[in-house]
């Protein structure tokens, strides 16, 4: 149950190892957050983030296996961590892979691979959770989108299209919810300095981690339904969104 000065105090992670929810969950627990569950694969860097948030003062850390490519296990994954763990006061959502253009269009079944992680897994564990959510009467859902996902570039349309998904879906499903005490933040960053862009050329206004976690942080204190991060890029994504193709591919062209 969030406390009487509206801050997290319990949290969920889809997506455990995620660089950014390390960022997250470290502030969380920084202030008044006690308990964070971290749902990932055994692959996933989970340790090294329980570690971290256990040393910035939560008291109970627990990891969950959960593999975002086998929705048939997600709603009972879902069920026993509310069930063991109680009221979840946010789950956020941050499990993803950014994959590489060229690989997607060499091979068509990672493409399918990435669609399955990045959407189709977490429209069934969203469900899963906002049910849970919805019993409970209050908390709120983090949906990692990305500005990829607001206007494709042929050089990352496949990961560009599930984050265009699942943008959509969290949009939808945030509107489903109003009236419940439950609430959808859809979150788009841009380039963001994390073990996903590793050896990448930073684009305009990269961002780290801590900052990301800042904007969230700050979103979900004014009860906003979408930010940005850096908050500076709804401006030109206004802007792309409208451009005729031909123009966006030109404009996409140069970076
Ligand atoms: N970094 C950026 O520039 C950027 C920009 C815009 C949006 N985003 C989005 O923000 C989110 C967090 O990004 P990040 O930079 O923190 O990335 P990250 O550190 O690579 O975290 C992504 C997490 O997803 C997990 N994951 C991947 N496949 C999975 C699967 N099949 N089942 C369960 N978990 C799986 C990864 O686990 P493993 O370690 O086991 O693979 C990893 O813990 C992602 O959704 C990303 O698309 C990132």
């Amino acid at each position: 149950m969030r406390d009487a000065l509206g801050e997290v105090q319990s949290v969920l992670v889809l997506g455990g190892g995620s660089d950014i929810g390390r960022a997250l969950c470290v502030r969380l627990a920084q202030g008044r957050c006690r308990t964070v569950i971290l749902a990932g694969r055994p692959e996933d860097d989970m340790e090294s983030v329980a570690a971290a948030v256990s040393a910035a003062g939560a008291e109970t850390v627990e990891l969950v296996h959960w593999e975002s490519t086998d929705p048939a296990s997600h709603a009972t994954v879902i069920d026993e961590v509310f069930d063991r763990f109680g009221d979840i006061d946010l789950v956020y959502v941050p499990a993803g892979i950014l994959g590489d253009q060229a690989a997607f269009e060499s091979d068509p079944t990672f493409a399918a691979k990435a669609v399955e992680i990045n959407f189709a897994g977490l429209v069934s564990s969203c469900l899963a959770v906002a049910a849970r959510l919805k019993a409970q009467g209050h908390g709120a859902i983090v949906v990692m989108s990305s500005v990829a996902g607001v206007r494709a570039r042929k050089d990352n349309f496949v990961y560009g299209s599930t984050k265009a998904g699942l943008d959509a879906f969290a949009q939808g499903l945030g509107d489903s919810l109003v009236g419940t005490g439950v609430r959808v933040m859809v979150v788009r960053p841009g380039f963001v300095h994390t073990k996903m862009t590793e050896g990448m050329d930073a684009a305009p206004f990269s961002t780290t981690p801590d900052k990301v976690a800042q904007v969230i942080v700050d979103g979900l204190a004014a009860g906003r339904e979408t930010v940005w991060a850096p908050g500076i890029l709804k401006f030109p994504f206004a802007g792309f969104r409208m451009l005729p193709r031909a123009v966006w591919r030109k404009v996409a062209e140069r970076g």
